[in-house]
This record gives structure tokens, sequence and C-alpha cells, in this order.
């Protein structure tokens, strides 16, 4: 998966090996945040095409420059992009779905003030929770400090901290020795029903 041996040095590595332990051909995942479509087509190789990825952005030339990179590795037909944000998310999606993976902040090589928002991402997160099948995960790889401040960090953090534990899994991964605000990763897992029979 990884070039180099190194590769705890950045939340979206760890987040890729959680995704490729979670997430299995024919399932259904979700990318809210598309940009220029690594993740989208990181889920889409995992899915196959007997899965399905829906893959949100509200900027369209993310959405076209996710379709030029699932076209240039040959997937046209298990990926719906949708061009809209991802706080409608349930208005597109029926399905019950294995994952969704949210990467915060700006496109990078885009308008920095274009930015996910800490309104629309818990909005986002609470219609996915409802989404999820058990066991199913939302992932949040939060960037933050200039230019998008962490007002957004600070609001997803507070949401995802008073999640009901009996429902559901939470962690919080911080790189806690680098410099510049790392992005951090948020985990959270829908836990696994089970009826109380005595
Ligand atoms: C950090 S980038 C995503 C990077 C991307 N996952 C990749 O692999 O290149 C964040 C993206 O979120 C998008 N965005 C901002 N607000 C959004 C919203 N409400 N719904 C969906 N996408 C949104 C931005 O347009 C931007 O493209």
């Amino acid at each position: 998966m990884f070039k180099s041996q190194e590769f705890l040095n950045q939340s979206l590595n760890i987040a890729k090996i959680i995704i490729s332990q979670k997430l299995k051909e024919g399932d259904i995942a979700v990318d809210a945040t598309a940009g220029n479509g690594n993740d989208t087509l990181f889920l889409a190789n995992i899915v196959g095409s007997k899965g399905k990825v829906y893959s949100f952005d509200i900027q369209a030339n993310a959405i076209d420059n996710t379709k030029s990179l699932l076209e240039s590795n040959n997937i046209f037909r298990n990926v719906k992009l949708v061009n809209d944000g991802h706080e409608f998310i349930d208005k597109y999606i029926k399905d019950k779905v294995k994952l969704v993976v949210f990467n915060l902040g700006y496109l990078p090589g885009s308008d920095k003030k274009i930015t996910t928002k800490a309104q629309n991402t818990i909005l986002a997160i609470n219609k996915s929770l409802d989404l999820l099948v058990d066991g199913g995960l939302i992932l949040l790889v939060v960037y933050y400090g200039p230019p998008t401040g962490t007002d957004e960090k600070e609001k997803v953090c507070a949401y995802s901290e008073k999640l009901d534990k009996q429902k559901y899994n939470v962690f919080r991964l911080d790189f806690i020795n680098q410099d510049n605000n790392p992005p951090l990763l948020i985990g959270i897992e829908k836990r696994v029903y089970r009826q109380k029979n005595g």
C-alpha cells in the first residue's frame, strides 16, 4: 500500500490501513469530500465492480478532477459522483453503507476559502450514522490551522466525544511530536447490535 517503510507519519496513511481492513469487495462506501479523487479511487479499487462508491463535492472542478482520475484508472461504472454538499447525503443514498470517509479542509491547488465547515460536516456525520450498517465506520481526516482555523476541529471533536458509547466506538489519533498542526484522525465505528435474551 505504501512505497516507503515509513508510513506512521500521516493520518491519511492510518486511515488507509483501517479502510483496507474494514472495507471488502462488494461493499458500499462514501467519499464525503471528493477533492482530486484520490480517496474515491482508493475506495473504488477495494469495493470493485460488485460494490459502489458515492463521492460528494460542492466544487464542480473537484468532481471533474475525480472523474478524470477514475477514467485514467479504467473505473467507469461503480462510482456515483455527486456535485452537492455532503450535508445532503440522505437525499442521494438510500442504501446502507459500510464506510464514509471525510478528508476535511480545502482542495489543494484551489481556492483556500472554499473549505469544509463544522455545521455541514456535523450534519453529514449525523446523517451518515443512520446510513451505516452495524460494524460500519466513519473516518475523518481533520486538517486545521491556517487558513482553515480550529473551529471545525473543535466542534467535530466535541460532537464525536459525546456520541453514545453503547452505540459507537470512537477514537481520536493525534501525531504528538510534529509541528504545524498535523491532521488528526477520528474514527466512529457503529457497534454491532446484540439482542439481550437472558
Ligand atoms: C481536503 S479536500 C479533499 C481531498 C480529497 N479527498 C482527495 O483525495 O483529493 C476537501 C474537499 O471538500 C470539499 N467540500 C467542502 N465543503 C463540502 C461539502 N459541504 N460537501 C462536500 N464537499 C465539500 C471541497 O470542495 C474540497 O474539494
